[in-house]
């Protein structure tokens, strides 16, 4: 049995994370604010699977340092915890470095003191590219350049953790920049994870808005198969940093997206209001995982777009209540 912390637990991926290492037996400690629209229900259900629950503001060193102090050493850590929105961090950028740049150091100064042997891996997004005007598949090679206070945040916070694997600090690190991630447990709003967000508009009968032309892509990416990766690099113990999607495969556009959602749930949306291409919007990102067979990893996304989206739509369908709640 192994154990790990995971911050951000109650959030979406973090969740599902969870959740599959406590179905394999091992210790998980969570470490949230629960600051997030939903996470009170995501970790209720990690609760009761027997996952113990810190609740602490990771921006505040000695919250963190408490945390990790009080979690005891791991043999992995996944700091997972975030703001996680692009509108967000225009309204407040200073929230927003808060909650990710100071965040992710705290974090990963902490394990230094705590848990220095743990396997540690970052959540970093698409957004540290910055804008992208080729449409071409973006690969290992490709470096920082990020646009929006997000982008920028979540950039401070890959870096340290780059830095802490190095000789001098001595932890071993690894960063995903990850695409867009979609599946269950996903409270999706209007300012971040766009697909859930359309699906749970279509089931509540929301109105939405398309901010810009609809032909944005994006390779989506299904929690699960991120899940199947993180344990995969934690098992072989893989440093670096890496871009992360469902790849070209699973590239679709936002309007593609609103057509299969509504082909599935069988209910069209009402009238779409068209805004603004909003600051930062990349409009192609594509994850180029060539880097996954130069490493021999055994790793493909298994799980296609239709099936994926079918899945979560499931899961929306069966918690209802738990979206409505989170939404009223
Ligand atoms: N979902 C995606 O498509 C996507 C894409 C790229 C990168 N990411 C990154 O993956 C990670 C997880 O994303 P997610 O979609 O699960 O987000 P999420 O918002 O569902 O989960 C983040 C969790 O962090 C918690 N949190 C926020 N600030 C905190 C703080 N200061 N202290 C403690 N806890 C705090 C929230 O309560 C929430 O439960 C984030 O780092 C995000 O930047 C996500």
């Amino acid at each position: 049995m192994s154990k790990a912390i995971i911050t951000g637990a109650c959030g979406f991926i973090g969740s599902c994370l969870a959740r599959r290492l406590l179905e394999r037996g091992d210790e998980v400690v969570g470490i949230d604010n629960l600051s997030r629209r939903g996470s009170e229900f995501n970790a209720a259900r990690l609760r009761s699977a027997g996952m113990r629950l810190i609740r602490a503001d990771l921006s505040s060193q000695d919250k963190a340092e408490g945390a990790f102090a009080a979690a005891g050493p791991a043999d992995a850590v996944f700091h997972l915890a975030a703001q996680v929105a692009v509108t967000l961090s225009y309204q407040d950028p200073r929230v927003d470095f808060r909650d990710n740049a100071i965040a992710a150091f705290n974090v990963i100064d902490a394990v230094r003191r705590h848990s220095p042997a743990a396997y540690c891996l970052y959540a970093s997004t698409n957004k540290v590219y910055g804008h992208l005007t080729v449409n071409r598949p973006v690969g290992e090679e490709r470096p920082l350049d990020p646009y929006t206070p997000y982008g920028v945040s979540k950039a401070v916070g890959e870096m340290y953790f780059t830095e802490y694997g190095r000789p001098e600090f001595g932890l071993s690190t690894c960063s995903l920049r990850q695409s867009c991630i979609y599946g269950h447990q996903q409270f999706g709003v209007e300012d971040q994870g766009w697909v859930a967000w359309f699906s749970i508009a279509n089931l509540l009968g929301r109105d939405i808005a398309v901010y810009g032309d609809g032909r944005q892509v994006r390779d989506l990416l299904f929690v699960e198969d991120l899940v199947d990766l993180y344990l995969l690099l934690w098992e072989r113990r893989v440093g670096g940093v890496y871009p992360v999607g469902g790849g070209e495969a699973n590239a679709i556009s936002v309007s593609e997206g609103l057509d299969r959602i509504a082909a599935i749930t069988g209910r069209p949306f009402p009238p779409i209001t068209t805004e603004a291409t909003r600051p930062g919007d990349q409009p192609y990102f594509v994850a180029d995982l060539a880097w996954v067979r130069r490493l021999g990893l055994p790793w493909s996304p298994k799980v296609g777009v239709d099936a994926g989206l079918r899945a979560m739509i499931e899961w929306q369908r069966e918690h209802l209540d738990e979206i409505r709640a989170a939404f009223a």
